[in-house]
């Protein structure tokens, strides 16, 4: 990790949300900074492998990191979605959170067999979410050896998780 405690000060953490023991990583506070923010992007766009074709966000912090990198690289993106969002044809994977299960679903037909795709997110914790969206991604036909993230909570083993299905995670800070 290169040194991004400047980033790392702009985030607070507010204990015990959403349930008690819960240290929560609220990069809210990093958002409402604009060169934060800008060199959030501009740090995460330089680890981008050159080969890569789509940026992959996991809804809702995600969203907002995979718009900026997407922009910054003039590549398309990926929405990995909450259940529910979207209209046409779809696959997807349930998982377990820190705090809950949840499920994220993908389009069929949005990548092509073989695409790089970089999947990114704000945040690392268990590794449930990324894990999810590799495996829905891949089930697409992409190929994923690079995920991207603002925070990795290593206490939380996600990271490893991401190496152990052949994907080497980056973060920011953590
Ligand atoms: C958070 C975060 C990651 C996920 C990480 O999202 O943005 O997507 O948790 O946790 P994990 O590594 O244990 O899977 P959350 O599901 O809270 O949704 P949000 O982006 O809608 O706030
Ligand atoms: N998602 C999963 N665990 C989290 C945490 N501790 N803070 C923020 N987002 C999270």
């Amino acid at each position: 990790m290169t040194d991004n405690a400047d980033l790392a000060a702009l985030i607070r953490t507010i204990p015990d949300y959403p349930k008690p023991g819960i240290l929560f990583r609220d990069v809210s506070t990093l958002l409402l900074d604009g060169q934060g923010f800008r060199q959030t992007i501009d740090r995460m766009a330089a680890l981008v492998a050159p080969d890569t074709r789509l940026i992959a966000g996991i809804e809702a912090r995600g969203f907002i990191v995979a718009a900026g990198l997407s922009y910054a690289l003039g590549l398309g993106k990926l929405m990995l979605r909450k259940p529910g969002k979207l209209p046409g044809e779809k696959i997807g994977v349930d998982y377990a959170l820190e705090y809950g299960t949840d499920r994220i679903e993908l389009h069929t037909g949005q990548v092509r067999p073989g695409q790089k795709v970089v999947l990114v997110d704000d945040l690392i914790a268990t590794g449930g979410t990324a894990l999810a969206g590799i495996d829905l991604i891949r089930q697409a036909g992409g190929v994923v050896e690079q995920a991207l993230f603002i925070v990795d909570l290593p206490e939380l083993g996600g990271a490893e998780k991401l190496r152990a299905v052949g994907v080497e995670p980056t973060a920011l800070i953590g």
